[in-house]
């Protein structure tokens, strides 16, 4: 179970911080919040009541199974959470380990760009014919996601390889052109619950079949997921690590602390970051409210990575504007150890280090930043992972996607909706000279 350290954030130890009396008075909205939130009870929450949906991944899984290469071709939510999950359960040189190591899993590639460099140089690496590609998208018509899907279909038609063998769509259950091709083409297809927003997916086929693919275990992911939820639900804000994080920050927030930054001292932990960016970023950047008024909600997520980042953005953390909240992610027993060996035992410089370990140094970085971060009266938290394991990176995605929803119900705002984003998907349509768009186009060429 992870461990969540907010002394940092109370007013008794940091003077910026958050006063009990402060937090108290916010109980109130959280109680209310709460209760909302389980009335409406999105996709997010509800789709841990059981776990049939994972036998359909797990019959994909089997199917695609004899494949070197599995691509994930999406973006946003249909990518980031993707990666986190890769990145914190296996080996981060995965893709460089021999088959005996990946104990013949394959190789995992997760393509959410559409820069021509990077896609054509992760295209002259793959040998096709062993290659299976997963086309995530739910709307099915994301730009990004789409052309890549038709540079890869044209390839394999090209070299006349069976799409039916190599491609396999993760998509809505009725809605999109993926759908129809799926039908006609006799495509795979797994479905992402209409329920379920883009950036709160990691835990539907989206983020699950590529981690199945790795021999990830993903029921451990869903009941880490669902354990915080079940004791979530129901917990009173003291008790409530999702209710606290969405408080404490909510609270410094009003106090023109907009910017939450998450630094992780873990190299396996910090594509979680990017993907607390999108979930925080997009839920919670937000016009008008839900009655309509401009309320232009916006706390601003940035992401950072320990302790490389001391010595580029910590000066500014400590010293600089007192606007940001930090969290650390801390890993208590990284799954190895290294030793440092002691070799210049009679130079001073040196010699302190000599028979520690990597895992010893990185941790002390971690609580010396948060130290000197509390010197200089700047608000912080910790999450700590006892380990990285499967049951707390469910316990981590669930809480967090709480604490998002948890914050934007008390801001009266949907946190589950995009408007801005949709604009620019529109513009795009646009400008690459889609029918039917013909208007905008004239209007965004006009300037
Ligand atoms: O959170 C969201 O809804 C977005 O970030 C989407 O995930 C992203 O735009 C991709 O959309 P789609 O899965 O429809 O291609």
């Amino acid at each position: 179970m992870l461990k969540f350290d907010f002394r940092n954030m109370l007013g008794e130890n940091v003077e910026s911080g958050n006063y009990a009396d402060e937090i108290v008075s916010m109980e109130v909205d959280f109680i209310k919040a709460m209760e909302e939130l389980k009335k409406d009870n999105p996709g997010f929450i509800s789709l841990l009541d059981n776990f049939e949906f994972v036998e359909e991944i797990e019959k994909i899984a089997e199917e695609f199974k004899w494949c070197e290469n599995f691509v994930v071709l999406g973006i946003g939510g249909s990518a980031l959470g993707n990666t986190a999950i890769q990145q914190s359960l296996r080996p981060l040189n995965w893709n460089f380990l021999d088959e005996d190591k990946r104990k013949e899993c394959p190789r995992i590639f997760i393509w959410d760009n559409v820069d021509p460099e990077y896609i054509l140089s992760n295209l002259e690496i793959l040998d096709l014919s062993k290659t299976v590609f997963n086309v995530i998208s739910k709307s099915g018509s994301t730009a990004e996601a789409m052309s890549n899907y038709l540079i890869v279909r044209g390839i394999l038609e090209f070299w006349n390889l069976d799409v039916r063998k190599h491609l396999v769509f993760t998509t809505d259950p009725e809605k999109g052109v993926l759908n129809k091709i799926a039908a006609k083409d006799g495509i795979s297809k797994l479905v992402i619950p209409p329920s379920v927003g883009g950036r709160f997916s990691v835990l539907t086929p989206v983020g699950l079949l590529s981690a199945m693919m790795a021999g990830i275990d993903v029921k451990k992911i869903l009941n880490g997921a669902k354990e915080s939820r079940d004791k979530m639900l129901n917990s009173r804000l003291w008790e409530n690590n999702a209710g606290l994080i969405a408080v404490h920050h909510r609270l410094q927030y009003r106090k023109g602390r907009t910017i939450s930054v998450m630094f992780a001292y873990s190299n396996a932990l910090y594509s979680w970051a990017d993907w607390y960016r999108q979930l925080w970023a997009e839920s919670l950047g937000k016009q008008k409210d839900k009655n309509g008024t401009d309320v232009f909600l916006g706390p601003t997520p940035i992401k950072a990575i320990g302790p490389t980042d001391q010595h580029s953005q910590v000066q500014l953390y400590s010293e600089g504007k007192n606007d940001k909240v930090i969290t650390f992610l801390k890993v208590e027993n990284f799954r190895n150890t290294v030793r440092i060996p002691q070799i210049h035992g009679d130079i001073e410089e040196l010699s302190y280090l000599g028979n520690r370990t990597l895992n010893e140094l990185i941790n002390f970085e971690q609580e010396g930043t948060a130290y000197a971060l509390k010197k200089h009266d700047k608000p912080n938290l910790t999450v700590i992972f006892p380990t990285i394991d499967e049951n707390n990176i469910g316990e981590f995605i669930f809480t967090y996607e709480l604490a998002t929803a948890l914050f934007g119900y008390m801001e009266n705002i949907d946190p589950f909706d995009q408007p801005g984003v949709e604009d620019g998907k529109i513009a795009t349509y646009a400008l690459m000279g889609r029918k039917g768009y013909e208007d905008l186009s004239e209007e965004i060429k006009k300037g």
